[in-house]
């Protein structure tokens, strides 16, 4: 039996340069490098997931997600938001993406969780369906404006997936 060719593995200071690097081929928005800094800031409060996803010895995607603080004063996060989730277009259709989101499953039922959440831009059409192949709604109607840095629409979905 051949060994699979795909791994995940976790994003350190010394690689988080490929990871930002994918992030940014992929998508339309521009992620700025305190985006990709934040992670490993020690005052910074929030609590973040993230892999990146390799075929053989290359890193083709990634994924970065984060608890929500929950608006209400609560102590229990609101959820789990998927902030970024990439796959560079080559390495696509081998399950990289399934295992990145696989990954974030795992870390919200951890977490205790049992809610994901996503943003998707209005037209980005296969993106919405890949989210729905993988148990997303779509929640209400989509928000105006949310993106500010990017080449493609800057409205977008709230996807929802229950877990
Ligand atoms: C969405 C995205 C991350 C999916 O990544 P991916 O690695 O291609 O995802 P998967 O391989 O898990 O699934 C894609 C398809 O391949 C199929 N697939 C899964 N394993 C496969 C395999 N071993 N061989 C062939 N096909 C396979 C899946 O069933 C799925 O089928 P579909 O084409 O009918 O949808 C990727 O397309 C991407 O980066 N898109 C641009 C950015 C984006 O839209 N991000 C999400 C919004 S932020």
């Amino acid at each position: 039996m051949s060994k699979d060719p795909v791994n995940l593995d976790n994003i350190y200071a010394n690689n988080v340069g490929t990871f930002a690097k994918i992030v940014n081929t992929v998508l339309p928005v521009t992620y700025p490098e305190k985006f990709f800094d934040e992670q490993f800031d020690a005052k910074n409060k929030s609590t973040f997931f993230g892999q990146l996803g390799y075929f053989g010895e290359v890193a083709v995607g990634g994924v970065r997600a984060e608890l929500i603080a929950n608006k209400n004063g609560g102590v229990k996060p609101a959820g789990v938001y998927i902030q970024v989730l990439a796959v560079l277009a080559a390495y696509r259709g081998r399950a990289i993406g399934s295992r990145l989101l696989s990954y974030i499953e795992e870390q919200s039922k951890e977490h205790f969780q049992h809610k994901i959440f996503a943003h998707v831009a209005v037209d980005n059409e296969e993106g919405l369906e890949w989210y729905k192949k993988h148990g997303f709604e779509i929640e209400g109607l989509p928000l105006k404006d949310y993106y500010k840095d990017t080449t493609g629409s800057p409205d977008a979905y709230v996807l929802v997936k229950q877990v």
